[in-house]
């Protein structure tokens, strides 16, 4: 039978968040029920809030979440009632031209729940990213659960899926980080200061943070980074290249999703460097760069989406790491807030004054 459960609904753009009562359907075949134990408050939620992302209003907020599975559909064997999952929102199909190439973590045909969330009068809900977990039960297609050690803190566990994982994969995955390198990030949010913790983790050698904030910084230098930028008070490609010899960074990560930023991120890269972009830009974003510099600097630019990571494969390797000691998942919760905060934690994102603030259930 569909349930009746409490959620973060944005109604419509730049309007406050509110709490409102939402009907979760029964999984059909391939979904999955799942009761959202910490679900972080990502700035990709701010976005939609916003209009940042589409206008298909209104939207059930929330998305870098675990729980555990509560019933599962017909024709689901990849997870069973009582399973401690992270949920991801890019679920790979397995049969796309890029998971055929044996590419599958740029899957180009992710999948969520076929079936929609309504509020009480039926209107359907958006689920953020296809996920929807500020509520205490959430649908989602079966392969948006990745099973990990339940003996993980939920609260940290759920940061891996989104923002965490983003930034330490935009660091290992698509920055490609090798032992020795120069690395600098800039902005050191919850993304950025996960690429903080992804570069040290793959060995670079010196890594840069650059914020407007330096509540942030001190973050960042806390979590593995050998050297902070002020670009408020200093020219951050000047910074970065002083820092690096006169050169530039091997592996400039860009974690705001600003042009100004972009533009930073490609002038204080070494030649035949790497730009990763993993801040998501709006869409009235431009970028105006001299196409000689693009093609005379030489090097890679790319983009991470979700830190190009194959959540099967990276949860539970992560979480092994954080269970060791060795990734310091706790260092980016916050504070813990109940389910009415969210509007609250927005603010207190809007100001910097979170790594992340985490809904605990
Ligand atoms: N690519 C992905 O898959 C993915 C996943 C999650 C989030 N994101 C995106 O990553 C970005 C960061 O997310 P977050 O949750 O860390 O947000 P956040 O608000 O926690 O962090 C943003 C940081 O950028 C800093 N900043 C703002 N303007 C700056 C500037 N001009 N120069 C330097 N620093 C500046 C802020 O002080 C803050 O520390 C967002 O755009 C978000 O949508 C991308
Ligand atoms: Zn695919
Ligand atoms: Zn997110």
């Amino acid at each position: 039978m569909a349930q009746q459960v409490q959620g973060v609904v944005a109604r419509a753009k730049g309007e406050p968040v509110a709490i409102e009562t939402i009907v979760v359907p029964d999984p059909g075949p391939g979904e999955a029920v799942v009761r959202v134990q910490a679900c972080g408050v990502c700035h990709t939620d701010l976005h939609y809030r916003e209009g940042g992302i589409n206008d298909d209003f209104p939207f059930l907020l929330g998305h870098e979440a675990a729980g555990v599975v509560e019933s599962v559909g017909d024709g689901v064997t990849e997870v069973a009632p009582g399973d401690f999952v992270i949920l991801n929102w890019r679920a790979v199909c397995g049969q796309c031209r890029a998971c055929l190439r044996g590419r599958p973590q740029y899957c180009f045909d992710t999948h969520n729940a076929k079936q929609k969330m309504t509020l009480l009068d039926g209107t359907e809900l958006s689920p953020a990213l296809g996920i929807g977990a500020f509520a205490e039960k959430t649908l989602v297609a079966a392969g948006q659960c990745t099973k990990v050690d339940p003996a993980a803190s939920p609260a940290a566990a759920g940061l891996l899926g989104c923002g965490v994982m983003a930034g330490i994969g935009a660091a290992i995955n698509t920055g490609n980080v090798g032992r020795g390198d120069s690395v600098a990030v800039i902005g050191c949010g919850g993304v950025g200061n996960a690429a903080v913790v992804g570069a040290r983790l793959a060995g670079a050698a010196k890594i840069i943070a650059v914020d407007i904030d330096d509540k942030k910084l001190e973050t960042a230098k806390g979590l593995g980074a050998t050297h902070t930028v002020n670009s408020r008070s200093a020219d951050p490609i000047e910074a970065v290249r002083e820092l690096t010899g006169g050169h530039g960074a091997d592996v400039v990560i860009e974690a705001v999703g600003r042009p100004e930023t972009y533009e930073q991120a490609f002038y204080a890269r070494d030649l035949a460097g790497t730009v990763v972009l993993v801040g998501v830009p709006t869409p009235d974003m431009r970028i105006d760069l001299p196409l000689l510099d693009v093609f005379g600097r030489g090097g890679a630019l790319k983009s991470s989406w979700y830190g190009d990571c194959l959540p099967s494969r990276d949860f539970p390797m992560l979480i092994d790491l954080y269970q060791q000691g060795r990734l310091d998942l706790d260092a980016f919760v916050t504070e813990t807030i109940a389910l009415a905060d969210v509007e609250k934690a927005f603010e207190r994102m809007h100001h910097g004054d979170v790594l992340r603030s985490v809904v605990v259930f």
